[in-house]
C-alpha cells in the first residue's frame, strides 16, 4: 500500500498555476462541510478557467452569501437574476462569468419555484449551447429540493460532448447522485468528521478507497484531496 507520504503536498498557487489542466466539458466535483471552502476553491479554479468563450454560469441559491460576493467582485462577473440575462442596449464586453442569483421572496415555495425555472434554463441552454462551465454551489439542493436531477444527470452523462461542464459543490455526499463522482473528472475532498460521508468516497472508482480515507484524516482545515480521475493521480492542495 502507498504510504500517505508519498502523496505531495502542493500550495494552492502552484497548483492553480502549474497542476490545474482543465478540457472545456470536464466536470468537477467538489465535497466538504460547510465553511470548509468548497466556493472559494470553485472560484479560485474559475479564475483560472473560464474565459468569455468558455464562460462560468455560476448557480447561487443562497440569499447571501460571502464568498460568493467577493470572488464575483474581484473577477468582475456579472450578477443577474433571470437567465437568459436582459439584453442591454450598449454592448458590454463579455465577462468570463456570471452569476446567476435570483432575487429571494424569503417564500420557500415561491422561491423554488423561481429557482427551479431559471436553473433549469441555465442548465438546458448551456447543455444546448455547449462551451460553459455550470457551477451548482449546492448541488444537494439543486437535485432535491429544486427536482433538477435529471437536467443534472443529462448534463454529467451527455454534457462531455458538448464541452458543457458541470461543476458541483456539496456538503452531503451521501445525498447525492453517484454520477457526481463516476462523470468528475476532477474531485476535491475535504476532512469530513462524519464516517458516513467519508464511506461515500469508496465510491469513487480507480483509486484506492483505503488509501483515499487515510489521506482525508490528515487534511487540515482548507486543505483539499485533489484526485484526477483520468490516472488516479492525487495531491493534498494546500490551503
Ligand atoms: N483557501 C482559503 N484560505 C483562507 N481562508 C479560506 C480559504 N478557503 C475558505 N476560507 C475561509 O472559509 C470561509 C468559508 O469559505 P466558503 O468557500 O464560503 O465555504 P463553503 O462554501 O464550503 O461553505 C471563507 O469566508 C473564508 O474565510
Ligand atoms: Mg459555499
Amino acid at each position: 500500500m502507498e504510504p500517505v507520504g508519498l502523496v505531495e503536498r502542493i500550495s494552492r498557487e502552484e497548483f492553480l498555476t502549474e497542476c490545474w489542466d482543465y478540457r472545456p466539458g470536464e466536470h468537477v466535483t467538489i465535497i466538504g462541510p460547510t465553511g470548509s471552502g468548497k466556493t472559494w476553491l470553485g472560484y479560485q479554479l474559475l479564475e483560472v478557467t473560464a474565459t468569455p468563450e468558455v464562460p462560468a454560469l455560476v448557480l447561487v441559491m443562497k440569499p447571501r452569501d460571502g464568498t460568493v460576493r467577493k470572488f464575483s467582485k474581484e473577477n468582475d462577473y456579472r450578477i443577474v437574476r433571470n437567465w437568459p440575462p436582459a439584453v442591454s442596449p450598449w454592448k458590454p464586453r463579455k465577462p468570463s462569468g456570471f452569476v446567476i442569483w435570483p432575487r429571494f421572496s424569503f417564500d420557500p415555495d415561491r422561491d423554488n419555484e423561481t429557482m427551479h425555472m431559471i436553473f433549469r434554463r441555465a442548465l438546458l441552454d448551456s447543455y444546448r449551447k455547449g462551451k460553459r462551465i455550470l457551477f451548482g454551489d449546492e448541488v444537494y439542493s439543486l437535485a432535491e429540493e429544486l427536482g433538477l436531477t435529471k437536467e443534472l444527470v443529462t448534463i454529467w452523462t451527455k454534457g462531455r460532448s458538448m464541452e458543457c461542464g458541470l461543476w458541483v459543490a456539496t456538503q452531503k455526499p451521501t445525498h447525492i447522485p453517484l454520477w457526481a463522482y463516476s462523470q468528475a473528472e476532477h474531485l476535491f475532498l475535504h476532512f469530513d468528521p462524519d464516517k458516513r460521508a467519508r464511506e461515500r468516497f469508496k465510491e469513487i472508482g480507480g483509486v484506492d478507497p483505503v488509501l483515499v480515507e487515510r489521506i482525508i484524516l490528515t487534511l487540515k482545515r482548507h486543505e483539499w484531496l485533489y484526485i484526477r480521475r483520468a490516472d488516479g493521480a492525487m495531491c493534498i492542495v494546500e490551503k
